[in-house]
């Protein structure tokens, strides 16, 4: 058992939509048991005298926050990180597709697995949503490897049947029988979850979105996860693609893919009838900033979208290899910056909840991660918003928590990431 003391924050609900929900202890203390969950939480001069004689981490004024929650990420685009890309569909080609193809190999996804979770726990990522590759072998070794972290994860093998090269391509049949295979072999083991992945509709054929749609009906209750509306170049294929369609949206809808467990990365071209059917469906799109960004695909509508006429949840992700950055911190700051573009800004508090509660909640997490309560897995990340000497002045002109959390999205980075703990158990300390 150990003691974390410190700023103690945890959201109750979206502060978008009402004021203050959050439990702030300025001086905090959080219990974490010997099997992985939080004990106690609350003001350091309430803590029970049975847990006053445990060992103990002072971290001052830092904040200890719930892990973070990636809800969109590819584990098999770290390595390409900052490749100088057109746009897009340019990028996919001529860098994606043939780092991709190496993950067939699996000793080299075995090594990158480990990379992989190194990097996210580095940055206090401690749990996520993410894309593998068309290869059973690299979603075996992607879940061997969370597993030996006792992770919460939640990934599928992708599938592409078209408009990719050969070597990185299944079948309709394959790729069902493939995902079927998976599941049994992964979904429910430990902290795992398997997200039923075709990468977008323009890899897919008919049949494999036919198919796809099969399988969901299998497994209604399981994730599902996919790219929608990133592009414009990507929208007109679709629409040349499946010319029955009537926007890129109704393409997933007429195969049974939208639902409250489907998740859709970026979202950022859509049509009021587009935002209709997903928010009648109860689906999530997932904000990609610093990816939307870095390719130009375009400004994410965060607030007008999430809390428009036709609200839409919206989940947030750091989207490596498109993203610029593993850091969440990174990523808020980046959604920060195109919520001031498009005229309605978020607070330091929305961007902190979305990356927390927001999205533990969305992927139907929230019963086990997201907040500081007794009782959750002890998923927990602990920031320094006095990380580097320029942190450390602009630290000391902040008068009030959002000033806090908001000078350290916007300058902090992993160097801010002072611990993290991953059910109960220490995988970052510096
Ligand atoms: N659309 C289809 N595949 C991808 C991908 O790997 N990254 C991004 N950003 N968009 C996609
Ligand atoms: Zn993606």
């Amino acid at each position: 058992m150990h003691v974390l003391t410190g700023q103690t924050l945890s959201f109750t609900a979206d502060p978008g939509q009402r004021p203050d929900p959050y439990i702030h202890h300025e001086k905090g203390a959080v219990v974490i048991g010997d099997d992985g969950k939080i004990l106690w939480v609350g003001e350091l001069v309430t803590l029970p005298q049975e847990y006053h004689e445990l060992d103990r981490t002072d971290h001052g004024e830092s904040l200890i926050l719930p892990g973070f929650v990636d809800a969109h990420l590819h584990f098999p685009q770290y390595r390409m990180i900052a490749a100088y890309g057109e746009n897009l569909l340019d990028w996919l080609e001529r860098y994606t597709f043939p780092e991709e193809m190496r993950y067939g190999d699996p000793k080299f996804a075995k090594r990158a697995a480990k990379l992989f979770i190194d990097e996210l726990f580095n940055h206090g990522i401690t749990s996520c949503l993410a894309f593998s590759t068309i290869h059973p072998e690299a979603l075996d070794a992607l879940f061997e490897e969370a597993q030996s972290r006792s992770m919460a994860m939640i990934s599928g093998k992708s599938k592409m049947d078209c408009n990719a090269p050969s070597g990185l391509t299944d079948t309709p049949q394959s790729g069902y029988d493939q995902s079927r295979e998976l599941i049994n072999k992964w979904h429910g083991v430990d902290r795992l979850q398997y997200a039923i992945t075709p990468r977008f509709a323009v890899t897919s054929s008919e049949p494999q979105l036919e198919m796809t749609g099969a399988l969901k009906r299998e497994y209604p209750d399981m994730v599902f996860q996919t790219h929608l509306s990133e592009n414009q170049a990507e929208i007109e294929a679709v629409a040349t693609a499946f010319p029955w369609s009537q926007d890129y949206t109704d393409v997933y809808d007429r195969y049974g893919l939208l639902s409250e467990r489907a998740f859709f990365a970026h979202g950022i071209h859509l049509s009021e009838r587009e935002l209709s059917r997903l928010s009648e469906a109860g689906a999530s799109i997932v904000h990609c900033p610093t990816s939307n960004n870095f390719l130009g695909s375009g400004l994410f509508r965060y607030k007008q979208t999430r809390f428009g006429e036709q609200p839409v949840s919206v989940g947030i992700g750091c989207d490596i290899g498109g993203g610029t950055s593993f850091s969440m911190l990174a990523t808020l700051r980046d959604a920060y910056v195109v919520s001031q573009l498009v005229g309605k800004r978020i607070t330091a508090f929305e961007a902190f909840y979305l990356a927390t509660l927001g999205n533990a909640s969305l992927l139907h997490l929230d019963h086990e991660i997201g907040t500081l309560d007794a009782g959750k897995v002890a998923d927990i990340v602990v920031l320094d918003p006095k990380a580097t000497p320029i942190m450390a002045e602009r630290h000391a002109l902040s008068e009030s928590l959002h000033d806090i959390l908001f000078a350290l999205m916007i300058m902090g980075d992993d160097r801010a990431v002072r611990q993290v703990w991953v059910n109960g158990k220490l995988v970052k300390d510096i």
